[in-house]
């Protein structure tokens, strides 16, 4: 399985960059960052935390070679104070967020890509109750317009909503395709550079996954644990990610990059996939 990390040599440099021990990588994945991490530092150690049980498998193959200075946990980073409790861990030199969804996730079938035909299940974490298709075909179309709008930051949010409603009335809608169909229809525009879709399905993927409010929760939660000179390393996917951790930096720690830094040409060109990455370190003083 291959997820190339993305900046992955700009957010190790930037988070061992104080000399630090212990490292908590919040989104370990598939376990690029934690890998490269343990490599550059032999001293460091590493917790792990994913919410998928898949991602944790792949990863506790892929860092085999150090397991010794490695604890990997299955939980949402919104819980990460119960995690270093767990460890027994009071003072971590410093946090990495590599947001948004692992190739694991893309690639299906799990409905996140609109590449493909697949269930609406957009769960990170398959044990959790709560899947696209609840919200696709239970939200009031007023819940719908909110999410569409807020989270998808679309300007059709009130007709997605519509024909939504309208569509699942007939039937209920069950697949990425079907909901495609249903928004393709809506939208007055075609064609340009991306998928019609791709709001949409920003803003229903961010409500399953309870996305922005468990960013907010952890960046909160690891100030009671980072240390003085602690850093935190956040990398995000898109505008409404980058508002909460620009926010949270600027009014918490020494901000240590003044613009985010982005990927260059090469590594666009080489993983489209980081086009719209970002990325934010803050210190603690
Ligand atoms: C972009 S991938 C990380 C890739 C990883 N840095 C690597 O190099 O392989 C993002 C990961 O974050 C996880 N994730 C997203 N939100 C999470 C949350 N609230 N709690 C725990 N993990 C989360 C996803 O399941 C996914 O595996």
């Amino acid at each position: 399985m291959i997820h190339r990390p993305v900046l992955l040599e700009e957010a190790v440099g930037l988070l061992l960059g104080n000399g630090g021990k212990l490292y908590v990588d919040c989104t370990v994945g598939l376990g690029g960052h934690a890998k490269r991490i343990l490599e550059a530092n032999p001293e460091a150690f590493v917790v792990g935390m994913d919410r998928d049980p898949k991602a944790l498998e792949i990863a506790e193959e892929n860092l085999r070679d150090y397991k010794d200075r490695l604890s990997l946990y299955h939980a949402n980073f919104a819980d990460l104070d119960e995690v270093l409790r767990m460890e027994g861990v009071s003072q971590v030199d410093g946090f990495l967020f590599d947001l948004g969804v692992s190739m694991l996730q893309l690639k299906g079938p799990r409905g996140f890509s609109f590449q493909r035909d697949e269930p609406l299940d957009m769960r990170m974490d398959p044990t959790q109750r709560l899947t696209a298709y609840e919200v696709v075909n239970s939200y009031t179309e007023k819940e719908l317009v909110r999410i569409i709008r807020d989270y998808g930051e679309e300007p059709y949010a009130r007709r997605v909503a519509k024909a939504i409603v309208l569509a699942r009335s007939k039937k209920p809608i069950e697949t990425t395709g079907e909901l495609i169909e249903v928004i393709g229809l809506a939208l007055p525009y075609r064609g340009g550079r991306i998928h019609p879709a791709t709001r949409v399905f920003q803003a229903i993927r961010i409500e399953v996954n309870q996305e922005l409010d468990s960013l907010q929760v952890a960046l909160d939660k690891t100030l009671e644990f980072m240390r003085s000179g602690g850093r935190l390393v956040v990398i995000s996917f898109h505008s409404l990610e980058d508002r909460i951790v620009k926010n949270f930096i600027r009014k918490n720690l020494k901000v240590l990059t003044k613009k985010p830094i982005t990927p260059n040409m090469e590594e666009v060109r080489a993983n489209p996939a980081s086009r719209s990455a970002k990325l934010r370190a803050g210190g603690k003083p």
